[in-house]
């Protein structure tokens, strides 16, 4: 008999699977080694290896960003708002009357657990960050409902800055086809868990794989031992 209809018949498919995808991780987690070898002489802020890595040396990453961008008009996008302590961030430093904040986000938590949060994680009860700034909008749904709607009516003809901030695998991979389109030179990508490497770290990889590398990604820079990392598109 073939071997697929024997795995199938006798059901043996389910030991494979079970056997086999702890190899699948280590592969998945090896390549996210080999994405930090690769970078690890470049970008204008890298911290690896830091022992005392804290998620608020992410502001490292954004501040430095800041630096460059703070007198220029900028787009900024934010897939995953949760209380907003970044959109705040890149609003109050950024001051120019062009720019423009959108933030994008269910407002009610992650739709799927990540790592050790579950579903609902970051639920703000549906309400938006409190943020006095005409610049600033808010965007509340899933999106996979939201987002391509709503970035037909947006701005892209400055530098934008794409934070993408949710975490999860599905939202990113979704969230970087549709911004896909959008995508020119000079353009930030900044990813928050990007050694979250069988989420936002694979979604960025399969992304690049379906667009055929159309894209070229400069590494930035990367905090908190490439948790928090950026690119600028060529
Ligand atoms: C880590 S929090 C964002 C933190 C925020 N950017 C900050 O700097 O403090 C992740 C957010 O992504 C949102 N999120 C994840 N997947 C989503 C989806 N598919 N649609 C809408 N929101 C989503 C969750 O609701 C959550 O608030």
């Amino acid at each position: 008999m073939p071997f697929h209809p024997f795995l199938s018949k006798t059901k043996l498919y389910k030991l494979l699977k079970k056997l086999c995808k702890p190899f699948y991780i280590v592969y998945e987690y090896a390549e996210f080694v080999a994405f930090m070898a690769e970078n690890k002489d470049k970008g204008e802020i890298n911290d690896y290896y830091n022992n005392s890595a804290t998620y608020k040396n992410r502001y490292k990453l954004h501040d430095k960003l800041l630096l460059e961008l703070k007198n220029k008009t900028i787009f900024y996008y934010e897939f995953g708002v949760a209380e907003g302590a970044m959109i705040k961030n890149w609003s109050s430093i950024n001051k120019i009357k062009e720019s423009r904040f959108v933030g994008f986000d269910s407002f009610e938590g992650l739709p799927e657990s990540w790592e050790d949060k579950k579903e609902g994680h970051f639920d703000q009860k549906g309400n938006f960050p409190d943020i006095d700034d005409d610049r600033v909008r808010f965007v509340k749904g899933w999106f996979q409902d939201s987002v391509y709607n709503t970035l037909l009516d947006c701005h892209f003809h400055e530098q934008c800055v794409f934070h993408l901030d949710a975490d999860l695998f599905s939202s990113t991979l979704y969230v970087l086809f549709q911004i896909s389109p959008k995508l020119k030179a000079k353009d930030i990508l900044i990813f928050d868990e990007f050694s979250s490497h069988d989420h936002e770290f694979k979604a960025f990889e399969i992304f690049k794989q379906c667009t055929n590398d159309k894209w070229k990604f400069e590494f930035l820079g990367a905090v908190n031992n490439y948790r928090q990392v950026a690119f600028i598109l060529k």
